[in-house]
């Protein structure tokens, strides 16, 4: 094995511009895929865990400049779940499965602590086997602490870019990297799993930007992390910039897993939008969750983060039997279970 793959792996880190040279270079893919898929399978074995989304708001008062949702997307049209509609999602996710559902919406300011406590406290009351993961932005701590409280253990929260000068360019001046960086260590400190990420391509990145993400991922110790290709969306300022660069992201989840091998790594939507067999490669690179959307088939072309969202036709159950062919194909199995983190690499 090449000196450089076998240092990453014993060592989990490389020196910066060791990191840099990785980054840069596709020579050494295949054998960091193998180093990858050998550390997963060390710490999950062939488990690939699933997470029922739930995309329940596409009201946003944030205006980034990358996202389909964003508050000055005049032409999306926006739509609410209602509690009800949040619980029958999960109702039908159940049986498919599903221990842990993930409600991710804008930052829309209807829903208040009061209204989500009460949503995650009946879906934590009516599936107590089940965890609840929230991906709704930045808030208060307090607000965090409450909604841990109501029985919240998991929040989705990606850092973006780590480097405030590149967060400056994908963001209007109300919102800070600093912000979203202090959010991530309230949540860590209140008790909850939490996922953090990043874009690969995003308007403006460099290869800098992405060795600061992956130290600032260092200094956080995520316990899920999320990248995925961005990808344009032609009703944003972004509009003329290319879409980033599905190889580019299966490296980099190679490094993560070999970098974090506890870490829980989704193939993402948006790999399987830029390559129509991204999730099967992104399981195959170091990924070891998927996370089929749940959400009513109604809304689903709402929640238009990017063009060409894939999945925004199929039925739930459509979606898994679809996923579980994939995820086989490409030797795993999906596991039937909340799929928590496994610290230190405890064995199976
Ligand atoms: N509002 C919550 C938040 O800010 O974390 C959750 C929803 S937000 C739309 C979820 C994630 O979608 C963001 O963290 C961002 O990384 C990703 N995203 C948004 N626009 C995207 C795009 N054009 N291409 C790829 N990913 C995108
Ligand atoms: Fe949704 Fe395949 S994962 S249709």
């Amino acid at each position: 094995m090449e000196e450089i793959i076998k240092k990453l792996s014993l060592t989990r880190d490389l020196d910066d511009a060791e990191l840099l040279f990785i980054i840069g270079t596709d020579r050494f893919d295949g054998e960091l895929r193998e180093a990858a898929d050998r550390k997963k399978r060390e710490v999950y074995g062939d488990s690939v865990f699933i997470r029922g989304l739930i995309e329940f708001t596409n009201f946003c008062k944030n205006d980034c400049y990358y996202c389909g949702i964003r508050r000055g997307n005049k032409k999306a049209d926006r739509f609410r779940l209602n509690p009800d509609e949040i619980l029958a999602c999960c109702e039908e996710g159940y049986p498919l499965g599903f221990r842990t559902f993930v409600l991710q919406g804008g930052e829309d300011p209807f829903f208040d602590d009061a209204a989500l406590c009460g949503i995650v406290s009946s879906i934590r009351d009516r599936f107590p086997d089940c965890a609840v993961t929230l991906s709704v932005g930045e808030r208060s701590r307090e607000s965090y602490l409450e909604l841990f409280r109501a029985g919240a253990t998991r929040y989705l929260l990606r850092h973006e870019t780590a480097d405030p000068i590149h967060y400056g360019k994908l963001h209007p001046a109300s919102m800070s990297s600093e912000n979203r960086k202090k959010c991530l260590f309230d949540l860590k400190e209140i008790g909850y799993q939490v996922g953090s990420g990043f874009m690969v391509g995003s308007p403006y990145q460099t290869a800098e930007n992405i060795l600061a993400d992956l130290r600032f991922l260092g200094e956080l110790d995520p316990d899920m992390i999320g990248i995925g290709p961005y990808v344009t969306h032609s009703d944003t300022p972004f509009a003329s910039f290319r879409s980033g660069d599905a190889g580019l992201t299966l490296r980099l989840l190679s490094i993560l897993r070999l970098m974090f091998p506890h870490a829980l790594i989704p193939a993402t939507t948006s790999l399987g939008t830029v390559s129509p067999t991204g999730r099967e490669d992104g399981l195959r690179s170091g990924a070891n969750v998927v996370m089929p959307n749940l959400s009513p088939v109604r809304v689903r072309e709402k929640y238009s983060l990017y063009d060409g969202k894939i999945c925004t036709g199929e039925e739930s159950a459509q979606c898994v039997a679809c996923l579980d062919a994939r995820v086989r194909s490409v030797g795993y199995r999906i596991a039937v279970d909340r799929g928590d983190v496994r610290r230190g690499g405890d064995p199976l």
